[in-house]
Parts: C-alpha cells; structure tokens; sequence
C-alpha cells in the first residue's frame, strides 16, 4: 500500500437498510484512526430535520435530492469512513461518485438477517414504518432484488448471516 492511499483514504459502506452499515463504519474508522461520516446524520445536520421529517415535507423525491448533494459534499472529504444510506448508490448517478472516489463495500446480509435487525430497530425508517413481518420481509425480498444491480458495483461484496466483525471487513478490504 502507497503512503498516497493513506493521505486520500475515503471508503463507503452501502448495503440495505440493517445491514450495519454505521456500527461497522464507527469500528472501522476506530481501527484506522479515520473520521466517520453517517450520510443519514450529515444530510439531517445540514438540512436542520431529522429523515422522517424530509420524507414528509419533500418527500421521498425530495429527500434523493438532498441526498445526492449530500453525498457530493462528503465525497470531497479525505481520510473518511462514509456510512451511506440504503438507497444511497441506487439514485442518479452515485454509485459513478461513490467508484469514483473512494473504494466501495457492500456489506450483503441475507433478507432474514436484514428482517430480523429492522423488526428490532428503534430508528425510524420511513420506507418501512408499520409495515408487518410478513410486509416487510415482502418488501425487503422485492427492493434487495431490485437495489443488487446498484450494489454489487462495490469494489468488495462481504457477504453475511451473522454479526459482522471489523477484522472480517478489514479482511476483505485486503488492509
Ligand atoms: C433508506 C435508508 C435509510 C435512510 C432513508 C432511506 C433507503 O438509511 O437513508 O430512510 O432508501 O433504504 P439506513 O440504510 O441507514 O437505514
């Protein structure tokens, strides 16, 4: 590995709504000393509204906007780990900025996993709210399906059913 990678280092995390995508973005930048960067947290700053609050005022349309300028400006940001959204790389042309800037990995759990995870989760998730077990494993298993063609573009697809380790991640992104 150059010196030159380390003085530019920028990684994203994309994957499905669940798949750990800022509990591994906190662990890795901890284990390389990096700053994290959550896009949800940093569009939510910037903007002065939390996600379900965007959703109703604009709009899931609305929210992509802000949230492709969102990912413009952190994509600027060096020696970052970047935890984007769930549907982060599937709009305009982000998943071209996210290849373009930085290396990619897809954390890629299994619909059951993901499931289980969001039937748990206290965040609110807009996409999903109310939704039944049965709905939501419905609605994972036809948007994961939909949402692959844009995240299996990452330079590394880490495939998982279980809690993913940060010395698995590092693993597969060969540092
Ligand atoms: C979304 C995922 C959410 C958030 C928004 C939309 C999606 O982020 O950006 O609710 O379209 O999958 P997480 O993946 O962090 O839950």
């Amino acid at each position: 590995m150059t010196n030159d990678f380390f003085l530019k280092m920028r990684i994203y995390l994309i994957g499905y709504m669940g798949s750990g995508k800022s509990t591994v973005g906190h662990g890795l930048a901890g284990a390389l000393n990096l700053q994290f960067i959550d896009l949800d947290n940093y569009l939510e700053e910037r903007n002065f509204k939390s996600i379900p609050e965007i959703f109703a005022s604009v709009g899931e349309e609305g929210f992509r906007k802000l949230e492709q300028k969102a990912l413009h400006e952190v994509s600027e940001f060096e020696n970052v780990i970047i935890a984007t959204g769930g549907g982060t790389p599937c709009f305009f042309d982000n998943i071209d900025v996210i290849k373009r800037t930085g290396k990619s990995i897809y954390l890629n759990g299994t619909p059951r996993i993901l499931a289980e995870r969001l039937l748990q989760s206290k965040t609110e998730r807009p996409l999903i709210k109310g939704k039944t077990e049965k709905e939501l494993v419905a609605f994972i298993d036809e948007t994961l399906t939909k949402r692959s063609f844009w995240y299996k573009q990452a330079d590394v697809v880490l495939d998982f059913d279980h809690d993913i380790s940060i010395d698995e991640v590092l693993l597969a992104l060969d540092l």
